[in-house]
């Protein structure tokens, strides 16, 4: 199964997307882990979207592509993948028809989270990432049960740079001019479910588990 989670920064696809990988045993692959990634490894792809990035600013198509395209190719994607915040463009969603249909693929399924600004705001300026295990917490939805210590491992939390409020503001707009014109595209090829991304995560997960009629 091929399935991309569209939705804005904070709307929860990455918390979504570990919870279905467990549970649909489809690989996640997130291009902002990707390139959080390349960035730790001081890559000449992590240098040049690291300046992207920190701005709030989309890293541009061509790099993504030949990211995802590569990733696509492993052999742990082989059998399906759910694409976490790919693609972000048109351009991008074209590239993935192709990279897909290459192979005698397609795209299954297109979920796009809904949440309300205001709610995208305090989801992403809370949320906090442990430097050992890369695990999420939220300062008030899911707070450390010790202060600045990750729940799972004990690691110490850090706020990533782009989740300081001004920066999400910008991700934001950069998400309703060049995101959601996605919603469009994939409604004109009858593949997008809207799901809403309000409530508790095991609910979201209820929700989007019954657009892709795995339960009831
Ligand atoms: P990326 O890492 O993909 O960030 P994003 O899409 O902005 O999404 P987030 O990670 O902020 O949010 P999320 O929807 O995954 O929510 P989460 O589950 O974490 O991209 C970062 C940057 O990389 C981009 O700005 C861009 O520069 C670049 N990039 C990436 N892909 C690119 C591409 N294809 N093209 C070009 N550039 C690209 O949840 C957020 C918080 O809310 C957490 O604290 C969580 O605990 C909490 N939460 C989750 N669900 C709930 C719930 N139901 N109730 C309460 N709290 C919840």
């Amino acid at each position: 199964m091929y399935m991309v989670l569209l939705g804005p920064p904070g709307a929860g696809k990455g918390t979504q997307a570990k919870l279905m990988e467990e549970r649909l045993r489809v690989r996640h692959v997130s291009t902002g882990d990707l390139l959080r990634s390349a960035i730790r490894e001081g890559t000449a792809l992590g240098m040049t979207a690291k300046r992207f990035m920190d701005r709030g600013e989309l890293v541009p198509d061509e790099l993504v592509i030949d990211m995802i395209s590569a990733r696509l190719h492993d052999e742990d994607c082989r059998a399906g993948a759910m694409l976490d915040g790919f693609p972000r463009t048109v351009p991008q969603a074209r590239a993935l028809e192709e990279l897909l249909g290459n192979e005698g693929l397609r795209l299954d399924h297109v979920v796009s989270l809904t949440v309300p600004e205001e709610e995208l705001l305090r989801r992403a300026t809370g949320r906090r990432t442990c430097s050992e295990c890369g695990a999420m917490c939220h300062l008030v939805f899911n707070p450390p049960m010790r202060q600045g210590l990750c729940n799972r491992c004990g690691g110490v939390l850090f706020q990533r740079e782009d989740d300081r409020e001004q920066t999400v503001r910008a991700r934001l707009e950069v998400y309703e001019k060049r995101t959601a014109p996605l919603r469009e595209y994939y409604r004109d090829r009858h593949l997008l479910r809207e799901v809403d991304g309000i409530g508790p995560t095991d609910e979201v997960l209820r929700r989007i588990l019954v657009q892709l009629d795995v339960c009831r």
